[in-house]
């Protein structure tokens, strides 16, 4: 194998112009001066005589992040957070980074791309609100890998933080810092520091929408968890997202919010994302989801305007287009709804992305409520996935996620009927259905425009 895909991670061993597997133009990239693996000789063994270890792990105290590690940070763990520039990786950091030190741990932060002084801007920042006794936090501003791996190997600190790994240069690959081979060369060799000294360690990517330099794509099955940092750089949301997890459940997610003085964590994620709860509105509606073991109640908000191009646009954020284009379909087909003569705007609100197919009712109802015109009663959550037949299709978690729209104050929940018998103790109305049909018949969609 000769050559990698930036994108996707994808390896080929010749060059080619379109990746197989993402479909990105122009991502190949040469491994030069990969350095050749030493043999190591396999085991045999009989499942009995393995022993059980239990993970220990670090705790930060920082709820958010611990839970997204699925309890803390396991120790010999290598850690990946991925992000945009400017999304707060370093800011994240920093905190873990204090929150360790704080409960006696000695930690080494290596910074290859800031110097001293905006590091202590940062921590000053910080400060205000972390007040911590700096005695074992150790900075090391540098790029060669050796002199890294050589002043682990003396200071022997509880934890490593790496900021960035496109930053760090392994001097014996012939290659510039952040090219393919380099960031994959370098964190095999941090991977191998965290397994042989059951040193956690947590590296800093940067992803770029274009993939210019090697993102974290190309390190996903080196390491052990993946997470990604995202939000809308334009608000102070931050969500920390866990792709994967050797060490515990993914999907999971941290909610934070970029305040002067850091990251706050954000508890009580779905009053946050409800500012338009008690109004009622044309194209709104509301569906409690579950990202990990955690229900968010989210808001969906559509605009439909009569189109002026040849073919109508679907702009969609925080959705799949293509599952869009199916529920438009079915809302053609089995509801006599036609879409095709608007513009459909559909939004996530609070930077969430609905991934499970139980939000469908929901996206439904507020397309149809935008091209209706007709508003949904106030404090009603959807809850369904939408068959290509128009029928509601059972969920997962029901007696979650009805459990925190009662909390939440919602007065009444469409369910599938499918769902029921379900014991629940609630005080809201729940409305099973089992069709389209019967869903707009009981919000008046056969009226209105
Ligand atoms: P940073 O952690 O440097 O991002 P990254 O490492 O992902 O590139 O922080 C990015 C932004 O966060 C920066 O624009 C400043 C802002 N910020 C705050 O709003 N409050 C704070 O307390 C700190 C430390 C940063
Ligand atoms: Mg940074």
């Amino acid at each position: 194998m000769n050559f990698v895909c930036e994108n996707c991670g994808y390896e080929s061993s010749k060059w080619l112009g379109k990746c197989p597997m993402c479909g990105s133009w122009n991502t190949f990239k040469e491994l030069k001066g990969m350095v050749e693996k030493e043999e190591k000789k396999g085991i045999l063994v009989n499942l009995v005589e393995i022993k059980e270890q239990k993970e220990e792990r670090l705790k930060t105290e920082i709820e958010e992040f611990d839970r997204v590690l699925g309890g803390g940070l396991v120790k010999g763990s290598l850690v990946l957070i991925g992000g945009e520039p400017g999304i707060g990786k370093s800011t994240l950091s920093l905190q873990v980074s204090l929150a360790l030190v704080n409960k006696g741990f000695k930690v080494l932060y290596v910074s290859s791309e800031e110097n001293p002084f905006q590091i202590k801007i940062r921590y000053n920042r910080l400060s205000s609100f972390w007040k911590v006794n700096c005695e074992k936090f150790y900075l090391l501003f540098s790029s060669d890998l050796e002199e890294i791996l050589s002043q682990i190997n003396t200071l022997k600190p509880n934890i490593v933080v790496v900021d960035s790994i496109q930053t760090i240069e392994d001097k014996t690959i012939p290659t510039v810092a952040g090219s393919v081979s380099q960031v994959r060369e370098t964190t095999l060799k941090l991977l191998n520091l965290a397994k042989g000294e059951d040193l956690p360690i947590i590296i800093i990517s940067h992803v770029t929408k274009q993939g210019l330099i090697a993102g974290p794509k190309v390190l996903e099955h080196m390491v052990d968890v993946v997470l990604y940092f995202e939000g809308d750089i334009n608000t102070d949301y931050r969500i920390l997202r866990c792709e994967k997890n050797r060490f515990g459940p993914a999907n999971e997610i941290g909610i934070f919010e970029m305040q002067e003085f850091g990251l706050q964590e954000v508890k009580n994620p779905s009053f946050l994302f409800l500012p338009h709860l008690k109004e009622e509105m044309f194209g709104l509606a509301f569906v409690p989801l579950s990202e990990g073991r955690r229900i968010i109640v989210t808001e969906i908000q559509c605009l439909a305007t009569p189109t002026y191009f040849p073919y109508p646009q679907r702009i969609v954020q925080g959705f799949d287009i293509r599952r869009l284009s199916i529920l438009l379909s079915v809302l053609d087909i089995q509801a006599n709804i036609n879409t095709g003569r608007y513009d459909i705007y559909l939004n996530i609100a609070g930077s969430l992305y609905i991934k499970e197919n139980a939000g469908d009712l929901g996206i439904i109802c507020a397309i149809t409520s935008a091209v209706k015109k007709t508003s949904i009663k106030k404090l009603t959550c959807f809850l369904g996935e939408v068959g290509l037949l128009g029928e509601i299709r059972p969920v997962s978690l029901i007696r979650e996620r009805v459990k925190e729209a009662q909390r939440l104050g919602f007065s009444r929940i469409f369910l599938p009927k499918e769902n029921i018998p379900i014991s629940l103790e609630n005080k809201l109305e729940i409305i099973p259905v089992s069709s389209l049909k019967e869903v707009f018949e009981i919000l008046n969609f056969d009226q209105g425009r």
